[in-house]
C-alpha cells in the first residue's frame, strides 16, 4: 500500500491545561507537530514537559483544549463516544508507561485481547500473540501471569497487544525504559520493522539515547511546545546470517 497523502498525525496551535481557575496550569502551550507514515518519529524532552500528555491526546484518552488535531487523516474529536472507542480499537496501538494488564490473563491472553476485541477467535488470537511474544523474545513466558514476570518482559507483554492487530498508528511512552540493550534492542528493531511499512506510522517518547540511532525524525518538546525537529536517515537493519 503507498503512503496516504496526509501526515499519520498533525496538531496545530494545540492547548490542554490541568486544574481550573488560580490552580490551572497550561500543559501544552500551541503544539505544532507532525509524525508521517513510513518511519520511526521520535519525540524526547525533558521530564515534565508534556510529552505523555501530548500522546494521551492523540491516542483519544484525554481531551484537547484548543487547537487543531488530525489523527490518520481524521478529526476524532468530531466523532461520537461509540465512533471514538471503534477508531482507538481498530487503528490504534498503545503502550503508556503503566502497562495495565489484566492479572487474572497468561501473558499471550494479555497479548491477544486487542484481537478479540476485534472479534477474533480467541483460540487464534492467543497462537498470534504467542508468535509475536516469541518475536519479543518471550516465547518461554507466554503461559506466565503478569505477576510473575519482570518489568520489563511486562512491558514486552504490552507492546505485544499494542502490535498483535497490526494497528495503522503505534503510539508507545517509554517503550525501552525497563529494558536491558539486547531486549531494548528487539522491541526497536520490531518497532522499526512496522515503521517503514509505507501506510504505518510509529512515535516513539524516550529518554533512551540507545536507541537514537533508529530514528527516522526526532522532535524535541520543551515547556509545552514542539522546539526543533530534526529528520534523520536512521541506521540500517542488522543483518542476521
Ligand atoms: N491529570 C493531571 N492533572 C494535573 N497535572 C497533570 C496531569 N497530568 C499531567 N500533569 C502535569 O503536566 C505536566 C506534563 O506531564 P506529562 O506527563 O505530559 O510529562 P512528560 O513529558 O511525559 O514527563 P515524563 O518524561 O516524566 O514522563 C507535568 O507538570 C504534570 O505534573
Ligand atoms: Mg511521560
Amino acid at each position: 500500500m503507498s503512503a496516504p497523502a496526509t501526515p499519520a498525525v498533525r496538531t496545530q496551535a494545540l492547548t490542554r491545561s490541568f486544574g481550573d481557575g488560580d490552580e490551572s496550569v497550561q500543559v501544552l502551550r500551541g503544539v505544532d507537530y507532525q509524525a508521517g507514515f513510513g518511519a520511526l518519529n521520535y519525540l524526547v524532552g525533558p521530564s515534565g514537559c508534556g510529552k505523555t500528555t501530548l500522546l494521551s491526546i492523540v491516542a483519544g484518552l484525554l481531551e484537547p483544549g484548543d487547537g487543531d488535531l488530525e489523527v490518520l487523516g481524521e478529526r476524532p474529536q468530531r466523532f461520537g463516544a461509540r465512533a471514538r472507542a471503534a477508531f482507538r480499537r481498530e487503528r490504534l496501538g498503545f503502550v503508556f508507561q503503566q502497562y495495565h494488564l489484566l492479572p487474572a490473563l497468561t501473558a499471550a491472553e494479555n497479548a491477544a485481547v486487542t484481537l478479540i476485541a476485534a472479534g477474533m477467535a480467541r483460540t487464534r488470537a492467543v497462537e498470534r500473540a504467542r508468535a509475536l511474544l516469541h518475536e519479543l523474545g518471550l516465547g518461554g513466558r507466554a503461559d506466565a501471569l503478569p505477576k510473575h514476570l519482570s518489568g520489563g518482559q511486562q512491558q514486552r507483554v504490552a507492546l505485544a497487544r499494542a502490535l498483535v492487530h497490526e494497528p495503522q498508528l503505534v503510539l508507545c511512552d517509554e517503550p525501552t525504559a525497563a529494558l536491558d540493550a539486547e531486549s531494548g534492542r528487539r522491541v526497536v528493531e520490531l518497532l522499526r520493522a512496522v515503521a517503514v511499512r509505507p501506510d504505518r506510522a510509529v512515535i516513539v517518547v524516550t529518554h533512551d539515547n540507545r536507541i537514537f540511532d533508529f530514528a527516522g525524525r526526532i522532535d524535541h518538546m520543551e515547556d509545552g511546545r514542539i522546539v526543533k525537529s530534526e529528520s534523520r536517515m536512521p541506521a540500517a537493519p542488522e543483518t542476521s546470517a
